[in-house]
């Protein structure tokens, strides 16, 4: 029997269904479906069957049966390779998301430039005029002769170009501001965006060209239409950055084509990304281990360790609320982490101001930074700076025990490398410099004595 068609959508996350509801089904909004027209209702069923067809595609490859590697062509960026999972896969649908400004413009420049170097590739501006794509690909180095540009925001156009196969490779830049005629809505909008997005990657996937939309990233955080362009395309890259930092990341939030705990590092310098290939030290470039207050600490991002720096300032107050202030780390840890350092270690921080952070604009997600933030207060509370050659890795819990921090080795021949001689922490094996110390007291007097 045939399905009845989808004649409703989400406004909120662009699903579509047969029936209306009070509630979305797909995410939970309330009162944000509405009935959609015709044109819109077979361009959704269309990206329907084809998020159909996908899946089966995947489901080839977990049974293993034919094992076809896809056919993979670098970037140009190792970076980016490596968070590809080796390249750029044949075929492949991207959507590229960022806030503005980040510089998702200047790394596809730069990519398609590289993949211009062995075939044709088309970069498709919807948001500024040839000439200023062109300035910035020369001022990236990436003109190159098989590369073509377009000004366009005709989805429809796009689409018939890459049906027809010329290019390997094919940039939409961006998938906010082109539009299909048939479909009814502001350029950006839910409908466009699915519309589009559902069109162009229909016709790439057809004639096996890769495709690259550009997403902005809205004020929430949240690609416009997450959603919908998470299911129509095989990958979905992030990039983000600190506003006062140079550093961009780049990770997968979806990869059908490989792992997503890859992240890729790049600075943006005179003549486009650079990239940070052995990041491990870059934020511990102005380090003075002499001053108390800092402790160093090797995080995990990815698969790769990073050693950030933990500075703390603890200042006697005579104000009833002490200032708490902190930048780069979790502040609901740092409360606690300073409750056990008052409560267990009996620091008198109720009458201090204290401040943490970390150096370099770096930001910490991990428990693991725990350790690092209680010895970067205790010394500086003491006035004792924490030896130079120690770096400190673990979990601080309510009791004040330590718990160990996930891929200890790597964390340890990662500081090692760096000249860090002692890896202090729980759990942290009998090898040369490792300091073990199963509560956070023993690790204060080990360090601070
Ligand atoms: P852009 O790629 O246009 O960002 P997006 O497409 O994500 O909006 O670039 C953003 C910033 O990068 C812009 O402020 C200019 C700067 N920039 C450099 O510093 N160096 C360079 O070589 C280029 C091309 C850009
Ligand atoms: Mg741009």
């Amino acid at each position: 029997m045939a399905k009845k068609p989808d004649t409703f959508a989400c406004r909120q996350c662009g699903d579509t269904f047969s029936r209306w509801a009070g509630r979305c089904p797909s995410c939970g909004a309330m009162n944000t479906i509405a009935e959609i027209n015709a044109g819109e209702a077979r361009l959704a069923a269309r990206s329907e069957g084809q998020a159909r067809a996908a899946r089966a595609l995947a489901t080839e490859d977990v049974a293993g049966t034919g094992a076809v590697a896809v056919e993979r062509w670098p970037t140009g960026l190792g970076e980016l390779d490596r968070v590809l999972g080796g390249g750029l896969p044949r075929g492949a649908a991207i959507v590229l998301g960022g806030e503005p400004g980040i510089g998702k413009s200047t790394l596809l420049a730069q990519v398609a430039g590289a993949v211009a170097r062995s075939a044709p590739v088309l970069y498709v501006t919807a948001e500024e005029s040839t000439e200023q794509v062109r300035a910035r690909l020369h001022r990236c180095q990436a003109a190159a002769p098989q590369l073509q540009l377009c000004a366009s925001d005709d989805a429809e156009a796009i689409a018939g170009t890459l049906r027809a196969g010329g290019h390997r490779l094919v940039v939409v830049d961006s998938i906010q501001l082109v539009t299909l005629e048939a479909v009814e809505g502001e350029p950006g909008g839910t409908a466009q965006v699915r519309a589009c997005a559902a069109a162009l990657v229909e016709a790439a996937k057809r004639s096996g060209t890769a495709l690259v939309l550009v997403g902005h990233v809205t004020k929430d955080g949240g690609l416009a239409g997450p959603r919908l362009l998470e299911h129509l395309v095989d990958t979905v890259l992030a990039f983000e950055g600190d506003r006062y930092a140079d550093l961009r990341t780049l990770r997968a939030v979806k990869n059908r084509f490989g792992a997503t705990s890859e992240i890729g590092l790049f600075r943006m310098g005179g003549h486009g990304l650079e990239e940070v290939a052995d990041p491990t030290g870059m934020f511990l470039a102005d380090r003075d281990a002499s001053i108390p207050g800092s402790c160093v600490c090797p995080i995990l991002e990815g698969n790769r360790c990073l050693l950030v720096e933990v500075q703390a300032l603890v200042n006697p107050t005579e104000a009833p609320q002490p200032t708490r202030r902190v930048a780069g780390l979790d502040q609901n840890r740092v409360a606690m982490v300073l409750a056990v350092l008052s409560r267990r270690l009996r620091l008198p921080l109720g009458g201090c101001d204290v401040y943490v952070n970390v150096t370099g604009g770096a930001r910490v997600q991990e428990p693991a930074v725990d350790l690092a933030v209680a010895l970067a207060v205790a010394s500086a509370w003491k006035e004792v700076p924490v030896p130079a050659d120690l770096v400190a890795v673990g979990e601080v819990g309510l009791g004040g025990e330590l718990r160990p921090a996930p891929r200890y080795e790597l964390r340890a021949g990662e500081a090692r490398r760096l000249g860090f001689q002692r890896l202090l922490g729980p759990g942290a094996g009998s090898g040369r410099g490792r300091v073990v110390a199963a509560r956070l007291a023993d690790a204060v007097t080990a360090t601070l004595g």
